[in-house]
């Protein structure tokens, strides 16, 4: 791709602004997405490659962002395991959690032909898209999509059947964590081999563990993952969320871009992490419900830190809300365009 500020400013260039998406920017906010919503299950709007691919460009279209994040969930993964997998009104929701059998390995049956769907969604999108609009494709990381498996659903209180688990078998969960790894890769060579520009791996329960602990049981698994996506040519963001200090162990072999949350400052996160690999973030997205005013103040505090810092993307601390205002998600996106960054 000839011009885009995004893959841009991954392969570390200066650019005259940040690059701008936003975490679930399709799937939230936008009122042409809510319209299709009314209308179609979740599971259709994805698993139709028409309607995935559509839904995925509405918000290139509607909010101007940077590029577009393939319209999909990091829940696909234990789907195509063979985890029957339901998205109620209360979340995602699995019929057998793995936590209630003794061998979980015996209740997994992975087979890659049930991805197939999403590289039809993704040959659609590369047809479809506005010129120069970089795609993302994306999968959740080991241990947040481990919990959701043992666990059997979306648990507001921290997944702690899934965690105590994860202390009491760990050969189990090892041996969960390299099925889990083995078909995401193979995942997401074929996000590659069907088109996509740069993939980003969600570890939004990346703060559940003791981070030393954490580090030691998943980081192998996310090494993994990054090496065969880089090899690739394909820039790879990495996003633990809550993981706070453990920003100091963030080095040029774990990824290209961290994603931080919106705990650790900006300025800090530079501070703790590898000077050779960039930034993104990390707006607190409930700021959204706020006035414009008060949005802009905080807006307001990053421009020093953009001047300077040229290997940083602007996104949200973690993905959008239900209910936030459009409007407001669309003044930012203007905002992060408009702004002089007197680079
Ligand atoms: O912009 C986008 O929406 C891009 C596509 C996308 C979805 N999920 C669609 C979705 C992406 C990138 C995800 C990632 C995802 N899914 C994560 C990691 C990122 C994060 O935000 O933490 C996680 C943990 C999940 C698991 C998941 N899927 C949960 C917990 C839920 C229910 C709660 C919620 O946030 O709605 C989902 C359902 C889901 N995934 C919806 C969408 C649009 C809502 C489905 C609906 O309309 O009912």
């Amino acid at each position: 791709m000839q011009n885009s500020i995004f893959l841009d400013t991954l392969k570390g260039e200066k650019t005259s602004r940040p690059p701008v998406w936003f975490m679930r920017q399709a799937g939230r906010v936008l009122p042409s997405y809510l319209e299709l919503r009314a209308k179609h299950s979740f599971w259709q709007m994805m698993s139709d490659p028409g309607l995935a691919a559509k839904v995925t460009l509405l918000p290139v279209y509607d909010l101007g962002v940077d590029a577009a994040i393939l319209f999909s969930d990091i829940l696909v993964i234990p789907y195509a395991m063979g985890m029957g997998l339901d998205f109620t009104d209360h979340g995602p929701k699995f019929d057998r959690p793995l936590k209630n059998f003794k061998n979980p390995m015996t209740e997994l049956h992975p087979d890659p032909d049930k991805l197939q769907y999403i590289y039809r969604a993704i040959d659609e999108i590369v047809t479809t898209r506005p010129e120069n609009t970089p795609l993302i494709g994306f999968a959740g990381a080991p241990l947040t999509v481990l919990c959701y498996m043992l666990e059997g659903l979306s648990n507001k209180s921290g997944f702690p059947d899934a965690i105590s688990f994860i202390y009491k078998n760990k050969s189990i969960t090892e041996k969960l964590i390299e099925a889990i790894t083995d078909l995401t890769i193979e995942y997401a060579m074929q996000q590659i081999a069907h088109g996509i520009d740069s993939f980003q791996l969600f570890e939004t329960h990346g703060g559940l563990l003791p981070f030393d602990f954490y580090k030691s049981m998943f980081f192998p698994s996310i090494k993994k993952i990054s090496r065969v996506v880089r090899n690739k040519s394909i820039p790879f963001i990495y996003f633990p969320k809550d993981i706070g200090t453990g920003f100091r162990h963030i080095t040029p072999d774990i990824c290209d871009f961290v994603s931080v949350d919106w705990q650790t400052p900006v300025t800090e996160a530079r501070k703790l992490v590898h000077p050779d690999v960039g930034l993104q973030g990390n707006l607190d997205p409930r700021l959204l419900f706020a006035d414009q005013a008060v949005i802009e103040k905080e807006l307001a505090k990053y421009i020093e830190f953009g001047q300077k810092e040229y290997k940083w993307i602007f996104n949200l601390g973690h993905g959008f809300i239900p209910g936030i205002p459009f409007e407001n998600a669309k003044y930012i996106a203007d905002w992060v365009k408009t702004t002089n960054w007197n680079r």
